[in-house]
């Protein structure tokens, strides 16, 4: 199974699915005191906002119609430009370009996130906004990327889509910026098969998202809403059954947050100290959704050969969140007339070949990380995989 929250469904999504099954009231929207009407998109918005720490959450269809969203409530569309890390899923691309903007690979650190000291040189009188990407559960550089948007007066959009339940300095991912994305797809933090979230603290913001969202509609409507409509949105519209499973897994959100950083300490301790082998640098320790375990070799042919071993691949080698592994943003980065292909930032080309993803709450093979633990495993499983981690790393 991929993502935590898939690990753990159970009564509780069970339970919230028949509440509405049996009302047989599917549609987001109702009279709040209709007792057939359960509310669940509606709760778990509400819950949202409250678990994060903004004025405003807005469920959604994925995260990627999450980036979408927030893009043109942000105003953004062609001729601008967007900073995204050369290193992520291929949906934050795709969603900048879907707005007619234009996309600007930045280089990745050894936290395997954006690089602020990349970012400034890749701004020009074009650029409109910045992606953070929160990659495998690990906080950007907040502070650092902040003081560079407000400097150059951009906008900061999170991709939170792998970071569900992360914070950076007591902050919820999502929430330091102008607006954050969520994704509740299979492989993250807690799942509803597919469906996705925006948050903000900004009412504005909001506002457009919503009727972005909803063919122009203003928040929460009751029925049918009639009357002018100032933006000419979409259907990105979470329906009550997804609304039931994500509310029942953003209520063990912390719980699964715990669970994964308490398997992620055990097994790192155990796999600490092999020479020539590090972990990737966490931006804030407390912070981390512990989903993945990063370990960074000194030697790319080190880590080809532990990988090979562990029946895995190093991180360059995994596949669409690479950029230099996505023929299509290829083929659109070489039409736009912008670097492209392997060897086109050389020092994430660098970081990624010297590293290994390592399970523990996401188990995902596309994203190099067939081999480790789960948020099951138990103590006697974690102390087997870290022995054979070791092996590997001591045969080659
Ligand atoms: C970093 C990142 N951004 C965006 C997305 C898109 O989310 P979804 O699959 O819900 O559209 C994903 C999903 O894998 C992701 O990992």
């Amino acid at each position: 199974m991929p993502g935590p929250g898939s690990y753990w469904i159970g009564e509780e999504e069970k339970k919230e699915i028949l509440d509405v099954l049996e009302s047989g009231y599917v549609f987001r929207y109702g009279e709040l005191d209709d007792p057939a009407y359960k509310r669940k998109v509606y709760t778990y918005e509400k819950e949202l906002a409250a678990y994060t720490g903004t004025r405003y959450a807005l469920a959604t269809t994925s995260g990627s119609a999450s980036l979408i969203v927030s893009l043109l409530a942000l105003g953004i569309g062609p001729g601008d430009e967007v900073i995204v890390p050369a290193y992520t899923f291929v949906a934050t691309f795709s969603s900048v370009i879907f707005t007619g903007a234009t996309p600007i690979l930045t280089e990745i650190d050894e936290s395997l996130n954006i690089d602020p000291t990349d970012i400034e040189k890749r701004i020009t009188s074009k650029t409109k906004a910045i992606i953070p990407v929160h990659m495998l559960g690990n906080a950007c550089d907040m502070d650092a990327i902040m003081a560079i948007a407000k400097k150059h007066n951009l906008a900061v959009l999170e991709d939170a889509c792998q970071a569900v339940g992360g914070s950076y300095k007591g902050h919820a991912l999502g929430s330091i910026g102008d607006m954050g994305a969520y994704s509740l797809n299979v492989f993250k933090m807690i799942t509803a098969g597919d469906g996705g979230s925006v948050i903000t603290h900004n009412e504005d913001l909001y506002t457009r998202a919503f009727a972005l969202h909803d063919q122009g509609h203003t928040p929460n409507r009751a029925g049918v809403q009639v009357g002018d409509r100032s933006i000419l949105g979409m259907n990105f519209r979470m329906n009550e059954l997804t609304g039931a499973v994500a509310l029942a897994q953003l209520r063990k959100l912390d719980r699964i947050v715990s669970a994964l950083r308490e398997k992620k300490k055990k097994f790192k301790d155990q796999i600490k100290g092999i020479p020539g082998v590090s972990f990737r640098k966490l931006n804030d320790p407390t912070g981390d959704c512990a989903t993945l375990c990063t370990v960074l070799f000194e030697l790319a042919d080190h880590a080809k050969a532990v990988a090979a071993k562990l029946d895995s691949s190093t991180v360059d080698q995994s596949g669409w969140h690479v950029y230099a592994n996505m023929e299509h943003v290829n083929e659109y980065l070489k039409n736009a007339g912008l670097p492209y292909g392997k060897g086109a930032y050389p020092q994430t080309d660098d970081i990624l070949s010297r590293s290994i993803n390592l399970s523990v709450g996401v188990v995902d093979a596309g994203l190099g990380a067939g081999f480790g633990i789960d948020i099951n495993s138990t103590d006697e499983e974690i102390k087997e995989i870290s022995e054979r981690f070791r092996q590997a790393c001591s045969m080659v």
